[in-house]
Parts: C-alpha cells; sequence; structure tokens
C-alpha cells in the first residue's frame, strides 16, 4: 500500500517546434526524476504530458511554414514525442489536445463553468488588424511590457518578467500579422472574474489553507513562485478573457458563439484531465480517482506558466468544484546557452532530437549535466566545456571509476565473488555510517523538488567510494594482508549496489548497468542505505566501460556548430534560384525609365498608378509600393522598367510593365536606379 498517491504534470509543450535542453533542464528531466523517485518508493503516481496544440503559437508558426495548423502540430507532436521517448522520460501517457476526447473535455469543462455563472460575458474593445480582417489575441499583437519595459511582451504575456497581460495592457501594439497599429473594435468574449477569487488565494498560496484546513507544505513551495503569485494578487487581480476570436482551438460551446475558440490557457490545462482520462480508459481504471480526494497534484513548469497554473487553473478547478488544487507547482528558472538565451528564431538552440541523434548512447550524460545545471532557484548556462568537464570529471572520474575498480578488483581477488566483510575498523566504520544515512539525504533533498542538490549528494556517495579505496589501498595491502581487503571489498561493493540505487532516479541507464555488473536485480528504494545488500559468495558479473569520456574535438566541434547554425540563421533572405540561360536572361528588355506621374489606386492600399516615360513611350504602370512611397516624392525619380512584360490588369488598371524594386528583411522596397542621373530610355543588362 502507497502512503501518497500523486497525479504529476508536466507543462505540455506547444506543439510549435522542437524541444531544446532549455525546456528540458526546466521542465521535463526534473519532473522525470521527481517520478521515478516515487515509483521507488512505492507511491501510486500517474505522470500525465503531451502537446499543447493550441493557440497562437501554433497559427503564427503554420503562417510563417505556409501549411495548416493541423500539418503544424502533427509534424512536431511526433518529433517530441519521439525525443522524449528517445530520452527515457517515463510519461504514463503523452497525448495532446487536437484529439477528441480533449476537444469533448474542455468542452464540457466550459459549459459547466458557464452554466453555474462562473464567467462574465461581456462586450469590450480589442485590437483589430484591419489588412488581415482578424482580431489581435495573444500572441498577434507585440508591443511594450507596461511592468518591465520589455519591447517584445506579447498581448497575453511578457516573456521577460512573466506578468500576465491583456493585449490593451500594452505600450505601441503593433499587430505581427501586417506589422501596423491596429484599431480597437467591439466583440463579445466570456471573461473570468478573477478578482472574486483573491481572498481564497491569499490564503491558499501563502498560509498553505483551504477552508481553514492545512493543504499544503508552503515551505516546499518555492519562494519565487509564492513571491510571484503574492505580487500579482496584491497588485489586484482583473477579469480575464477565457475566449478568442479564431479559427483554431476548441469552438466555444455555445450558440452563436461561431468564430469564436477558448482560450489557449483555458484549455491547455483541461488537457491534464484529458490525457488522464485517455490513460484510465486504456488501463480500466477510473479517471476521477486522479483528480480527486487526497491525489497530490503537483505540476511540473518553467517560470513564464508559474501565473497560469498557480492561479488561473486553480480558479477554474475551484469553480469547477469536484477537483484536488495543485499540492505544488515547482517552476523552474531558465537555462542559458553559451552567453545567450536559447533561441528559436535565431537558432541559438541546442535541440534535444538532434543530440540524440548524434548521440544515442549518451541519454544519461546529458541527463546528469542538465540535472548538475539545472535552473532551479535562478537563471543558469549550458556550455559544451561545462558538459565535457562534468562528464569526465565527475560521471568517469567518480562515479564511473569506483564502479570499475570496485568489480575489477573483486575479479582480480575473489573470482568475482562478494568477499565476507570481517572485523571492522574506525575507517571502515565511519564509511557504513555514511552510507547508511546518504539515501535519507537525498530522498529529504528530492520531496523538497532540490534535484541539483540531490544528485550531488549521490555523486558525494561516489566520491566516499573513491577516497575509502584510495586511503585503504587494498591493491597494496593484497600482498600482505588478503583478510583485510575482503573487509574493504565487500563495503566497496555494498557502496557500489548502493549507488545503483540512488542514481536510479537520475540516471536509471546507467544504475541498470551498474545492477547489471552486481548482477542484482533493480532494488527499490527501501533498501537504500543498507550495508548488506549483496551477500557473502554472491557471483558478480564482468564489468565494462560505465561512462565514456567526451574528446575536446567533441567540443570544439559543437561550440562551431551552433555559431555555424545561428549565423546561417542571420540572413533570411531567400536562396538563389535556379541556373537560366544566358538568352533567357537577354529576353528581358530592362530600360530607364522617369516616373511623371503617380497617384493611388483607389481601395488598394498597396498600389499607385505611375506615368513612366520610357525613351520609347509614356505608359502606364501599376506598381505595390503605397506603403513606402508618397506619390509627390517620387515624381522625377529615375527608376529600371521592365518593358516586356505581358500587360496585366491590376484593379481595373492596365499595367504596362513592371518597376524593379529591392527588397530587404523587413519587407522594406526601394528603387533601383540609376547612381547618377542616367539618359531616359538606356538599356539596362
Ligand atoms: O508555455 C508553454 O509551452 C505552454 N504550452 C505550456 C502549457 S502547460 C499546460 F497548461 F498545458
Ligand atoms: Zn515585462
Amino acid at each position: 500500500m502507497s502512503e501518497n498517491k500523486y497525479t504529476i504534470t508536466a507543462a505540455l509543450p506547444y506543439a510549435n517546434g522542437p524541444l531544446h535542453l532549455g525546456h528540458i533542464a526546466g521542465v521535463y528531466l526534473p519532473a522525470d526524476i521527481f517520478v521515478r523517485f516515487l515509483r521507488m518508493n512505492k507511491e501510486e503516481v500517474l505522470f500525465v504530458c503531451g502537446s499543447d496544440e493550441h493557440g497562437a503559437a501554433i497559427t503564427l508558426r503554420a503562417k510563417k511554414e505556409g501549411v495548416s495548423p493541423q500539418e503544424i502540430v502533427d509534424k512536431y507532436h511526433a518529433i517530441n514525442q519521439q525525443a522524449f521517448d528517445d530520452f527515457d522520460i517515463s510519461f504514463d501517457i503523452y497525448s495532446r489536445t487536437s484529439n477528441k476526447t480533449h476537444h469533448e473535455t474542455a468542452s464540457e469543462y466550459f459549459k459547466k463553468l458557464n452554466e453555474k455563472g462562473s464567467f462574465i460575458e461581456k462586450t469590450t474593445e480589442q485590437y483589430y488588424d484591419t489588412e488581415y480582417n482578424q482580431f489581435l489575441a495573444d500572441r498577434y499583437i507585440t508591443g511594450t511590457c507596461p511592468n518591465c519595459g520589455s519591447e517584445n511582451a506579447y498581448g497575453d504575456q511578457c516573456e521577460n518578467c512573466g506578468s500576465a497581460l491583456s493585449p490593451t495592457d500594452l505600450k505601441n501594439p503593433v499587430s505581427t500579422l501586417s506589422g501596423k497599429t491596429p484599431e480597437l473594435r467591439e466583440t463579445s468574449h466570456w471573461f473570468l472574474p478573477m478578482e472574486k477569487h483573491e481572498d481564497w488565494l491569499k490564503e491558499w498560496i501563502k498560509e498553505g489553507r483551504l477552508n481553514g484546513e492545512r493543504h499544503h507544505n508552503p515551505k516546499d513551495w518555492r519562494n519565487q513562485v509564492v513571491g510571484q503569485c503574492m505580487s500579482w494578487i496584491d497588485g489586484g487581480l482583473k477579469p480575464r478573457a477565457m475566449t478568442r476570436d479564431l479559427d483554431w482551438g476548441v469552438p466555444v460551446p455555445v450558440a452563436g458563439a461561431d468564430g469564436k475558440v477558448l482560450y489557449v490557457w483555458l484549455d491547455a490545462p483541461i488537457g491534464y484531465i484529458s490525457a488522464t482520462k485517455e490513460w484510465a480508459e486504456k488501463n480500466g481504471k477510473d479517471w476521477k480517482d486522479y483528480w480527486t480526494g487526497d491525489r497530490k497534484l503537483v505540476h511540473f513548469i518553467g517560470k513564464d506558466n508559474i501565473v497560469f497554473h498557480a492561479i488561473i487553473f486553480p480558479i477554474l478547478l475551484k469553480e469547477h468544484g469536484d477537483f484536488v488544487l495543485p499540492y505544488n507547482v515547482p517552476a523552474y528558472e531558465f537555462l542559458n546557452l553559451e552567453g545567450g538565451k536559447f533561441s528559436t528564431s535565431r537558432n541559438w538552440a541546442v535541440w534535444l532530437h538532434e543530440f540524440l541523434a548524434e548521440n544515442p548512447d549518451k541519454v544519461d550524460e546529458l541527463k546528469y549535466v542538465l540535472t548538475a545545471i539545472a535552473p532551479e532557484s535562478k537563471d543558469s548556462e549550458f556550455t559544451w566545456k561545462e558538459f565535457q568537464s562534468r562528464i569526465n570529471n565527475e560521471l568517469a572520474d567518480i562515479l564511473g571509476n569506483f564502479v570499475n575498480r570496485a568489480v575489477v578488483l573483486t575479479h582480480k581477488y575473489f573470482e568475482g565473488k562478494v568477499p565476507e566483510r570481517g572485523a571492522v575498523t574506525a575507517v571502515d566504520q565511519d564509511v557504513l555510517e555514511q552510507l547508511e544515512q546518504a539515501p535519507e539525504k537525498i530522498a529529504d533533498l528530492i520531496k523538497r523538488y532540490r534535484l541539483r542538490e540531490a544528485q550531488a549528494e549521490a555523486m558525494n556517495l561516489a566520491r566516499l567510494g573513491n577516497r575509502y579505496l584510495a586511503d585503504t589501498e587494498p591493491w597494496k595491502l593484497a600482498k600482505t594482508d588478503m583478510e583485510r581487503v575482503k573487509t574493504i571489498m565487500n563495503i566497496a561493493l555494498q557502496i557500489t549496489a548502493n549507488l545503483s540505487i540512488v542514481f536510479a532516479p537520475f540516471l536509471p541507464k546507467k544504475s541498470g548497468k551498474i545492477a547489471e555488473f552486481l548482477n542484482i536485480d533493480a532494488h527499490s528504494w527501501e533498501f537504500a542505505g543498507k550495508p548488506d545488500l549483496l551477500k557473502t559468495d554472491h557471483q558478480l558479473n564482468k564489468a565494462s566501460i560505465l561512462i565514456s569520456k567526451v574528446e575536446d574535438k567533441y567540443v570544439d566541434e559543437q561550440i562551431e556548430q551552433l555559431k555555424a547554425s545561428a549565423a546561417m540563421n542571420q540572413s533570411t533572405f531567400p536562396p538563389q534560384k535556379e541556373t537560366i540561360a544566358f538568352d533567357d536572361f537577354m529576353k528581358m528588355d530592362i530600360r530607364v525609365g522617369e516616373i511623371i506621374a503617380a497617384e493611388k489606386v483607389p481601395k488598394a492600399d498597396k498600389l499607385l498608378k505611375l506615368t513612366v516615360n520610357t525613351g520609347l513611350d509614356k505608359r502606364t504602370v501599376v506598381s505595390g509600393i503605397a506603403e513606402f512611397f508618397n506619390p509627390d516624392e517620387i515624381i522625377g525619380k529615375k527608376v529600371s522598367v521592365l518593358l516586356n512584360l505581358a500587360p496585366r490588369k491590376i484593379r481595373g488598371v492596365e499595367s504596362q510593365g513592371m518597376i524593379l524594386m529591392a527588397e530587404n528583411e523587413e519587407g522594406k522596397l526601394s528603387f533601383v536606379s540609376p547612381d547618377t542621373d542616367f539618359d531616359t530610355g538606356a538599356e539596362v543588362r
């Protein structure tokens, strides 16, 4: 019987791109370690995750890649699911929010709250892009954060300071679609009156109390989480829209709400419930057991998700009424990379799936490094040099070396059989005591979500073993005192067996390998700290290399590759077109022409109707340059004109040629003009 029952969630990653090491170090790996530890303690645990497939993160990506949102989520869901699998993250289920179960669950959830009167329907003014004919929710709008002044805040959130925003909070709002300042238009939405919940939220977060009863131990809540939540609550909560004018997401299940979907931050956390349902159905369980009663619900997240998991989702859970509230919300800070922020757009990232494709045998090595540097209490940094030094100097030189010595010496002196432990000296006694205490220290740290220190403590046990062998020098004693060697090797092997237990949550593969060397089954945590895990005469297997060192060359290559891919990414100009024959080029008749008249084309924001003197004639050319040039500015301008382009009607005006323009990365246009006042009609070749 297990004492505690846990439902553990890891933030559903957006299926809009691959996962990088920052995501892993700050959410998925710590959650996995915690879960493995609980399972080893025979606690009842359900570990759920899945892809977050709605919201502007997805639709914007689809637009950028020129494909449908469904194609985007199908692609990245598959990549990320595979990467988690290859990285040995032990989810019970990895679901997705575009599936039927989720749509039904989210829909019903909304309906229930709507019927209870949890929302207020109201009409407000929202930003609207007149060029794209669309309201601009969330990531469709950027601007200056009113709290921290960052210029890249989104309509729903500032990633710099983590605050939750509404589009109308932004200063200098700009549409991410057209790049223009949007206008305000009326639209109606369902709002969650968060301000009504301030009192109980305060008590719940600060005191760990709910309805007078102690709910969680607030000391286990990270200061940063309590601090952020309290500062929002103290700043005054406001009604927040729970629906959006978008065509991708869970449709608002109310008559007359066409063209509206649930806010992604309403539907995504409900995804944890949908994933539970899906798992329960497949495993013959009742999903409600995982969300009610004395379940401990723990959300592993990044710090930019705090408000959604510690304030908004709890309000939604409380309003629903049937479910438990989060027991803890361990949030992680951010991981940086080689002196910069991880950035998808700048391609400054180490992608998990790429790392694993190149290094399928370095899963645990990467886990070790990421836990050692995890951004638990402040931002931290991944560098390839540290990757190398942690693996070489700690994993290989301490853990690998100790395990290898213990097993190899036992083969050398005792044919691989565990020797008997004779009389123990004060030194032995001291080591045995430390061995006994280690697992408790480690367990205590894991329970308090301090995995970095917990793993360091596990490594200290290997360090203890190494030091013990170095101090007692059994290889020297072997010439004179074999009885003493037996005792030393017995103790060294007991430490080794314990290492396979205490490292199991962190390094499951290596821990399995150590158990294999020792010819034992993987142990559960209850055996940790015992000095007699291996019986006298137990036969060991041969050891092989536990950890291979990382070469300097590999590190140099990784740094080079990172820089190269970031540099390649600098230019977003299209690649060179296919080669053409000289004759094809010569078919074009390009001349220096002079613009002699210009006017706007009615009802077309982008078009100007130009009259151009080509040296041969005066003709009309329609050009898409109205956003950048006023008609009167360009009269008299000498430009390059393609004359022999087949005439086309554009907005009712026949265009007899084309003005050549250069376009930069931001889409700005410039004429391609002769650099002196050149003759009108001169050929351009
Ligand atoms: O920040 C993110 O990547 C979100 N997709 C996390 C969602 S967590 C949960 F609510 F689903
Ligand atoms: Zn900010």
